[in-house]
Formats: C-alpha cells, sequence, structure tokens
C-alpha cells in the first residue's frame, strides 16, 4: 500500500492530545517530549526484569493509566493488571478486549528463553507479540507506538530472510503454529534466537502499515546481557562459558534499570522520528564483534 503522506510530514500529532499541525516542530523541551502524562499505555511481561524496571520508570515518567499483561502479577506501580498468556491465543484476545481501544503506546516485552519447546518460545516470543499488536493496532491513538523488546542474538535474520518472510506471511496463528511442526528441525534446532529474528524482521515488516495506516510507529529495541531472572535460563541455553564471555566482553552485564530508559524512549513522543528500527542497546558489543574488537580466545 503505498504511503500517503508527503515525504517529511508525519501522519499525525504526536500523541492524541498534542493539537500540533502536521509538520509543526515539537513544542516545549526534550522533558515534554519524554512525558507519559495522559498516555494509555499498555506493557507485557512487567512482573519481572525489564518489565518491572520499566514500569517503575514509566510511573517516574508520568503514566497514570499502566496496564500490564503477565502470566504474574507484578508488584511494581501498574494500575491495572491483566493475566494473560501470551502463548495463547485466547487469552491474547480476551486481555485486548478488556484493554479496549485508544492505546497510545504498547510494550511487547514478554518473554521466554530457549530452555523450553520451540513452538511454545516462537508463540510468546513472536507470535503472541503479533497477535496483540494486531488487535489493538486499529483502534490506538495516532501518534502512538509499538516497542517491541527483540534481542542481539536476532541480528542473524539476514542468514535465513527467505524463512523467516515465509512464516511472516502466514497471518493464522493455527496456521502459523502448523508452519512450525512442518519446520521443527529449524524451530528446535534455535528457538530463541529464530523469535528474535522474526521480532527483528516483524518490526521493520510491519512499522510500514502501523505508520501509513494507523500513525503508529514500530520499533524495536535489542538489549545484551541483563542482569535479570530470565539469565538463569539463558545459561542453560547457551552454556555459562559464552554467557560469562559475552558479559565480559561486553564490559559487564546491564541493570534492568539501565535497559528501562531506551525502552521507555522509544515509545515516547522523543523518539517520532523513529520506525522500523531495531535499536541496539548493548554497550557496543555489537559494534565491536562486527569491527573486530572481540577477543574470541576465552570460547576456544
Ligand atoms: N535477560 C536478557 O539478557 C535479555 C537480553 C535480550 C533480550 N531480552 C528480552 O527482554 C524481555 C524481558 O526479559 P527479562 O530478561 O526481563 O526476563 P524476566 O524473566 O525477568 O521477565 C519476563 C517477563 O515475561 C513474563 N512472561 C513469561 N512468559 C509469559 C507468557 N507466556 N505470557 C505472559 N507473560 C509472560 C514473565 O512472567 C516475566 O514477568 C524478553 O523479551 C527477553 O527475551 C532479555
Amino acid at each position: 500500500m503505498p504511503d500517503p503522506s508527503p515525504p517529511n510530514s508525519p501522519p499525525g500529532p504526536l500523541s492524541s492530545t498534542d493539537p500540533s499541525p502536521p509538520n509543526s516542530p515539537p513544542a516545549g523541551g526534550l522533558g515534554d517530549l519524554v512525558s507519559y502524562a495522559g498516555k494509555k499505555v499498555v506493557l507485557t511481561g512487567g512482573a519481572s526484569g525489564l518489565g518491572a524496571a520499566a514500569v517503575e520508570l514509566l510511573a517516574r515518567s508520568g503514566c497514570t493509566d499502566l496496564t500490564v499483561l503477565d502470566v504474574k502479577e507484578p508488584t511494581g506501580p501498574a494500575t491495572r493488571f491483566i493475566p494473560a498468556d501470551m502463548s495463547d491465543p485466547d487469552s491474547i484476545d480476551a486481555a485486548a478486549a478488556e484493554i479496549g481501544g485508544g492505546v497510545d503506546v504498547l510494550f511487547n516485552n514478554a518473554g521466554v528463553a530457549g530452555v523450553h519447546a520451540g513452538d511454545f518460545v516462537l508463540r510468546v516470543n513472536y507470535l503472541g507479540l503479533r497477535r496483540l499488536s494486531e488487535s489493538l493496532l486499529p483502534t490506538m491513538n495516532s501518534g502512538g507506538a509499538i516497542v517491541n523488546t527483540a534481542s542481539i542474538i536476532g541480528a542473524g535474520w539476514r542468514d535465513r530472510l527467505d524463512v523467516i518472510n515465509e512464516l511472516i506471511a502466514i497471518e493464522g496463528w493455527d496456521e502459523a503454529v502448523e508452519w512450525m511442526s512442518e519446520h521443527s528441525e529449524l524451530v528446535e534446532a534455535a528457538p530463541y534466537d529464530l523469535s528474535k529474528e522474526l521480532v527483528q524482521v516483524w518490526t521493520m515488516h510491519s512499522s510500514h502499515r502501523s505508520l501509513t495506516r494507523f500513525g503508529v510507529r514500530t520499533n524495536s529495541l535489542c538489549p545484551g546481557v541483563l542482569d535479570t531472572p530470565l539469565i538463569v535460563d539463558f545459561r542453560r541455553q547457551a552454556t555459562e562459558k559464552v554467557i560469562d564471555w559475552a558479559i565480559e566482553q561486553s564490559g559487564g552485564i546491564i541493570s534492568p534499570e539501565h535497559m528501562a530508559a531506551p525502552l521507555v524512549f522509544l515509545g515516547a513522543d522523543a523518539a517520532a522520528a523513529l520506525n522500523g528500527a531495531n535499536v541496539v542497546a548493548d554497550r557496543g558489543f555489537s559494534a565491536w564483534m562486527t569491527t573486530d574488537h572481540v577477543d574470541y580466545s576465552a570460547l576456544a
């Protein structure tokens, strides 16, 4: 579908409450552009780790309408909790109906590591994320944002873009699950890597429709190794040696509080020029791997 908006003009105001006409510069300073006052926000996976840190930061950034979807109840300052299982389409649909319309920012952050069955990992990390986004998008406010939590692990998508595009082209949940069982060897080999490659490509793919039809930006954050409870599963998935090496080579493990800042930034009006971007937040680790500044000897 062609983009109807002329070059350089945003598709709508920066937020539902921002009356500025298209192309006018944003008013106020940077503080206003990162404020979540008056925004309706939904975040998945807010009970632990990065999501829990984001809940705290969103509340400190003025958000007073924050719904968390999770299998566990959050303890942080969310204003509403909807129990939801991102691996289950009925649970996602019920949660979306309860949320209703008028969402400004959706953070798809819930995720599991590759220690589970491959199809479960793909359902939670990709299919569930996609279903919730597509359910909420048509009634989201123009000027809003979808922010997916991907990973630097998903950077290898170019090596199998054909197969990733094949799965992305499948719109139905059951049909996608059937594709997974037909490609079980691929899916079971490294499900976490594949799921995050899917999230990165889906972010780019869906960013066209989300912005041109609904005025909603779609980006992802690609964190490096985080100090969250999930690290226990990553140590099982990738071995202690590899995780310790990655932490050492990237200059230390990153706290969820530090990672919450770029996550929350991507949903804010300050990030209005970003769409379809997979933003790497790993303190340079990926850049150093690309430019030969990483020492692999500990892995020998
Ligand atoms: N920890 C890392 O090193 C790292 C690195 C890159 C990306 N990530 C990504 O960051 C995101 C957050 O992970 P984290 O490290 O904070 O882990 P975490 O385990 O601390 O938090 C994950 C949250 O997702 C929820 N969740 C899990 N399965 C769910 C399901 N089926 N339905 C609904 N909620 C579910 C959990 O209850 C939890 O609250 C994930 O998408 C993860 O893949 C993590």
